[in-house]
């Protein structure tokens, strides 16, 4: 544990950033088996709010474990963690002025609970989107062959298989399995207004 640490505040107020980042920072935050479309949703996202003049970046799951992460495999623990980090760089992204676009599984509802909390207390907006495709709609389109993989028993604890996913209670936004990338784009981009107009909700 660190001890004797003394936090230094810049000089900047936040909306001092809003000239240079083109709007407020904020995180959404996009939960759902693997694939239910969340890095395709976020790619679309990110490259929407990009090309509308907001500083935005993706923070992706299978990404950042060939970095931050790389450290970290899929036990529970190991999960939390995960997330736990993810919220850390999304909160200070949201800080920054960026809208951070994450997507992890993050089946733990604690975790998501956590980086709620985490932006909340930094009043920063936090939106969490739930991607609502079935293990057997993900199973079907199994786009890096996992499933199949993790069904002959390859891979251990897979997350929908033989691991947990624990359904959002109370997201933000639900995106049905059946919902189309453009207009998912649409759906996100309207919570986030939502969010920025006020604080974030009531958590899960
Ligand atoms: S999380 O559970 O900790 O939130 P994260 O989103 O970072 O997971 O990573 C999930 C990605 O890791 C999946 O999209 C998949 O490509 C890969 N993966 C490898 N092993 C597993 C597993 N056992 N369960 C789920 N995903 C796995």
């Amino acid at each position: 544990m660190a001890t004797n640490i003394t936090w230094h505040p810049g000089g900047l107020a936040r909306d001092e950033r809003v000239r240079i980042t083109g709007g407020p920072g904020a995180t959404l935050w996009l939960t759902g088996l693997s694939g239910s479309g969340k890095s395709t949703l976020a790619t679309a996202v990110e490259k929407q709010l990009v090309h509308d003049g907001r500083a935005a970046y993706r923070l992706d799951g299978d990404n950042l474990r060939t970095g931050l992460n790389g450290d970290l495999g899929f036990s529970r623990e190991e999960r939390i963690e995960n997330c736990r980090r993810v919220a850390e760089v999304a909160r200070l992204f949201a800080d920054a002025g960026l809208v951070a676009v994450v997507a992890v599984i993050s089946p733990y509802a604690v975790s998501r609970l956590g980086a709620r909390r985490m932006h909340d207390e930094a009043g920063l907006a936090f939106v969490e989107v739930y991607m609502a495709a079935t293990a057997e709609t993900c199973a079907e389109r199994d786009p890096k062959g996992l499933y199949a993989q993790a069904t002959a028993g390859g891979i251990a604890s897979f997350t929908g298989i033989d691991d947990p996913y624990e359904v959002p209670e109370a997201p933000d936004l639900v995106v049905g399995a059946e919902t189309s990338v453009a207009q998912g784009v649409e759906l996100v981009l309207e919570a986030l207004r939502r969010a920025s107009g006020g604080s974030s909700r009531q958590p899960e």
